[in-house]
């Protein structure tokens, strides 16, 4: 009986270090693949040569990122930066839109990019009169601490919508990368409204039913004067925005992939950032309580997006939820031909 109990005991034993030790085989090759995996080059034909930091292996470029930060949050001195080859520059690619297409998602899993660093809030530069008339300067300081051959990228869904826009970046450079990343138009504007909903709750206010909004109580049509419905009609923004940039210079997400699917609209916005591919299926994984995939960026450090990304939006009435779509039709249709990108909407 003692025998038995003691070559169970030994056999879990030997079963749990054998775990042990092929979880630590697993981390220590993984790690020594990340480190000889090639090294970050230059964006073609855009970005300065790269210095010395591209020789650094990567995780020690991510951990000089953090490292940045750190040293911003802390306002350290010039000559800090200097040593470690910090700079500010502007950002080569904006995602301008659309708002609730899943832009902080996008920005965020760009981010798991060693050669992309993201400015962490909306900057608001070119749709703000206010922050606009402060100059390019004020924007490049809201620009977050990267090494010269990485890019920074920022997300202002406003731009999008925004008529000043276009001409105000296209003065800044034209020649910069634009990223749009729409959802089917009758989901964006539930996701819209649910938005404003919960703001109105917070707030303790009353708010109307979405059904409400969305239809003109006098002609019993889509109510084009919601400002969440306009959003929706893409084309609309996206024709003035090519009176000021080539139908090259942007490139179209597709959010609804981007949540069930994110790696291959990743893989294709690296292409057309002209960066080496690099974001894995390691760094994505579907978290069940959450229901969205989230980041990992090494084994030690990974997060999902915060729980104001991904509400659950009220039941709308199929049949104005109908109506909405066969509203929006015409317009996703026309949204098609201009990006010569199809979409599986209603
Ligand atoms: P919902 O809240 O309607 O589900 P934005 O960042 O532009 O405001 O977009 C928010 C939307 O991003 C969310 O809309 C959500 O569906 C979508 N999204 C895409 N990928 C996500 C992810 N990995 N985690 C959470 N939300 C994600």
């Amino acid at each position: 009986m003692l025998f038995s109990q003691q070559q169970w005991l030994r056999q879990r034993f030997f079963v749990l270090g054998s775990l042990v030790l092929g979880s630590l085989f697993f981390l220590v090759v993984r790690e020594g693949t990340l480190d000889r995996l090639p090294l970050i080059c230059p964006i073609k034909d855009r970005l300065r040569p790269a210095d010395v930091s591209g020789q650094i292996p990567l995780h020690t470029l991510q951990h000089k990122q953090a490292l940045g930060l750190k040293l911003h949050r802390r306002n350290s001195t010039k000559e800090q930066l200097r040593t470690l080859r910090l700079i500010k520059q502007l950002p080569r690619a904006i995602i301008i839109g659309v708002r609730k297409g899943g832009t902080r998602a996008l920005l965020e899993m760009l981010s798991l990019h060693p050669a992309v660093v993201k400015a962490s809030q909306e900057v608001h530069f070119f749709d703000n009169d206010k922050n606009y008339a402060c100059g390019v300067d004020w924007y490049l300081k809201k620009m977050p601490f990267s090494f010269p051959h990485q890019i920074s990228i920022e997300k202002s869904p406003a731009y999008f919508i925004t008529e000043e826009v276009p001409e105000r970046i296209f003065k800044m450079n034209p020649s910069i990368k634009l990223l749009l990343i729409v959802r089917e138009p009758t989901t964006r504007t539930v996701s819209d409204y649910t938005q404003v909903l919960e703001g109105k709750e917070h707030k303790n206010k009353t708010y109307n039913k979405f059904e409400e909004l969305v239809i003109d109580n006098n002609t019993c049509e889509v109510n084009t004067k919601y400002k969440a419905v306009r959003t929706s009609i893409y084309t609309k923004y996206l024709e003035h925005w090519l009176k000021f940039f080539p139908t090259e210079q942007f490139h179209i997400v597709d959010g609804d992939r981007l949540i069930t699917d994110p790696l291959p609209e990743l893989k294709l916005v690296e292409q057309f950032l002209n960066l080496p591919s690099r974001i894995s299926q390691y760094n994505l994984y579907f978290n069940a309580t959450r229901g969205f995939f989230c980041l990992r960026f090494n084994f030690m450090f990974s997060k999902c997006l915060a729980g104001s990304k991904g509400r659950i939006h009220p039941d709308v009435n199929p049949s104005i939820k109908e109506k909405l779509q066969r509203f929006f039709h015409p317009f996703n249709q026309k949204f098609y031909q201009i990006t010569g990108r199809t979409f599986n909407w209603p």
